[in-house]
C-alpha cells in the first residue's frame, strides 16, 4: 500500500467506532431507500467493494454468492460482527479496491455505496473493478460528487480539505468523470438528489 492509501486507510480505522452514529442522520433520510434499489439489482456472483461497518448487509437478497471487501481492518471488523448477529452468509475480505486479488471476469455484478469519495487512486480502483467484472455484467454505483452549480461546487472546495483530514472522504470528487477516465463508455448516470448524489451504472 502506498503511503498516501495507508494515510486514508488509518483515517477510516479512526472514525470506525463512531460511524454508524455519523452517518444516521443521511441514513434516515435517504440512504436506506438508494441502499434497497440497489439490492434489487444485484445478479449472479456479487462483489462489495467498500463494505464498511457492513450497513447495506441486512439488505442483502439471501441465495446470492457475495463477497465484500474493504482496506480498513477495523471497518471489517464491524461488517464481521453485523454479518455474524445477522445471520448472513458473506466472504468479507481485507482488500485494497486499487489492487484487487481476483481473476479477470469473477463477478456478474459490483457495487459500492459512498465509497469512490474516498478511494485514493479512483480511476486505477475504477479500472479494476472493470476487470473483475464479467463482460455483460454490471457495475452500480451510489456515490456523493461535486456539485456543478457554481457557488455550492466552489463550497464543497473549499470544506473540503477539512472534511478529507477528518473523515478521509473527498467531498468535491468529479466520480463520473473518473469513470470515464478509466475508460468505460457505456455509462447510464441519474441524479438521486440534486446533482451531488448520483447513481452510476456502467456496463464493461
Ligand atoms: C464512507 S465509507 C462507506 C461504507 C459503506 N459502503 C456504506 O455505504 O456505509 C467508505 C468505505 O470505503 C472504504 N475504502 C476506501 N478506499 C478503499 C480502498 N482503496 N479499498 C477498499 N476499501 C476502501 C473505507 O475503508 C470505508 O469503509
Amino acid at each position: 500500500m502506498d503511503q498516501h492509501t495507508e494515510i486514508i486507510r488509518r483515517r477510516y480505522d479512526r472514525v470506525s467506532a463512531i460511524y454508524d452514529v455519523l452517518e444516521s442522520p443521511m441514513e434516515l433520510m435517504a440512504l436506506k431507500k438508494w441502499r434497497l434499489e440497489v439490492m434489487k439489482e444485484l445478479k449472479g456472483k456479487v462483489l462489495e467493494v467498500g463494505v464498511g461497518t457492513g450497513k447495506n448487509i441486512e439488505y442483502y437478497p439471501d441465495g446470492l454468492d457475495i463477497t465484500a471487501i474493504d482496506f480498513s481492518e477495523k471497518m471489517l471488523a464491524k461488517a464481521r460482527e453485523k454479518a455474524g448477529k445477522l445471520g448472513k452468509k458473506v466472504d468479507l475480505r481485507h482488500m485494497d479496491v486499487q489492487k484487487l486479488e481476483f481473476p479477470d471476469q469473477t463477478f456478474d455484478t459490483i457495487f459500492t455505496t459512498c465509497v469512490f469519495c474516498s478511494v485514493p487512486d479512483s480511476v486505477k480502483g475504477l479500472q479494476e473493478m472493470g476487470r473483475v467484472c464479467k463482460s455483460g455484467g454490471k457495475i452500480i454505483m451510489i456515490e456523493h460528487v461535486r456539485s456543478e452549480q457554481a457557488v455550492l461546487g466552489l463550497v464543497m472546495d473549499v470544506f473540503n480539505p477539512l472534511v478529507v483530514n477528518l473523515y478521509g472522504a473527498n467531498i468535491n470528487r468529479r466520480t463520473v468523470e473518473n469513470v470515464y477516465k478509466a475508460g468505460f463508455t457505456k455509462v447510464e448516470v441519474s441524479n438521486l438528489s440534486r446533482d451531488i448524489v448520483k447513481k452510476i451504472q456502467i456496463y464493461p
